[in-house]
């Protein structure tokens, strides 16, 4: 494929001689216009939806309403668009994810796997803002997770519409069964996706991620989190499918018995992070 050195590379490239790492969030949005992260309407406008019919319901009934269920369709009205707002704004479904530390890639080069693609909104945040990296999207593409019809195709439309066409391969593969060489990437990711697999999975994935990093390579893990901000949005989840121990806890527990030396954690909106690396040397025979 012809390497293509775009706009928006350039961008990045100056912003950083200048000392600042990332895009303005104005040209972030600006790319949610032209790409499609295909997520189902009911996970991006569902909120929107309710708010909107809970405030037609309330300015059409107004006068013929009991006081206490105007303010119940008041306060649903208002809980539905502040949650859109947390989605597209905070969350960021439908935009390119921005990489939550500086420590992932410092140099900002290196070869990258992302785990569990999906359409490619880790993909180009890696992308835009490491922009000397190459990126490895592995994905099974099947028809589950929030991604109707995900593909690999949409996922190269995106990263091109983005200006990054040049530097991302698509690989079809079970992230617990990685189809690479050893020792092959310097760093990989997982946005959204690792954390949708049961304990025995993501253990799986652990040990191949650290067959394919370098010695010393690094693994940044964004999971979805049980915060104020998913709480409030999602307020009928979190019994089942998030249980009841601390999630921070959970995943500091996964990365050490995976053998991997945690270095950063924190937290976005909706999500915490993990960044940590694998040994620098393979232990000494006995
Ligand atoms: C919620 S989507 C997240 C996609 C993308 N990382 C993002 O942030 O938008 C979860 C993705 O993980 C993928 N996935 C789930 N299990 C997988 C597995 N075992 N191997 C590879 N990909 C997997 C799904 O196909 C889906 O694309």
């Amino acid at each position: 494929m012809p390497r293509i050195i775009p706009r928006l590379d350039a961008v990045v490239t100056s912003r950083q001689h200048g000392g600042k790492k990332r895009l303005p969030q104005e040209l972030m949005s600006a790319y949610s216009l032209i790409m499609d992260f295909g997520y189902h309407w009911i996970w991006t406008h569902g909120h929107l939806l309710v708010g909107v019919l809970a405030l037609a319901g309330l300015g059409l009934a107004r006068r013929r309403l009991h006081p206490a269920l105007l303010a119940g369709l008041a306060l649903i009205g208002l809980w539905g668009v502040t949650s859109f707002w947390i989605i597209q704004e905070r969350f960021l479904f439908n935009r390119p994810v921005p990489l939550p530390t500086a420590r992932f890639l410092p140099g900002g080069a290196g070869r990258v796997l992302d785990l569990g693609a999906g359409s490619g909104r880790a993909t180009i945040g890696v992308l835009r803002d490491r922009p000397f990296s190459e990126v490895t999207a592995v994905d099974l593409f099947g028809n589950s997770f929030g991604i109707p019809d995900n593909s690999g195709e949409r996922l190269l439309k995106n990263v091109a519409a983005a200006g990054f066409a040049g530097r991302v391969r698509v690989q079809v593969g079970d992230m617990r069964k990685l189809p690479f060489t050893d020792e092959k990437f310097d760093a990989a990711l997982s946005v959204a996706a690792v954390d949708h697999l049961r304990h025995d999975d993501v253990m799986k994935t652990f040990a191949e991620v650290r067959r394919v990093l370098k010695p010393g390579g690094e693994l940044l893990v964004v999971a979805i989190n049980r915060d104020g901000w998913m709480r409030f949005v999602f307020p009928f989840f979190h019994g089942h499918y998030f249980g009841t121990r601390p999630m921070r806890e959970i995943w500091r527990q996964r990365f050490v018995e995976a053998g991997y030396t945690i270095i950063e954690d924190g937290s976005v909106p909706g999500a915490l992070y993990m960044l940590a690396r694998t040994p620098t040397a393979s232990p000494a025979l006995p």
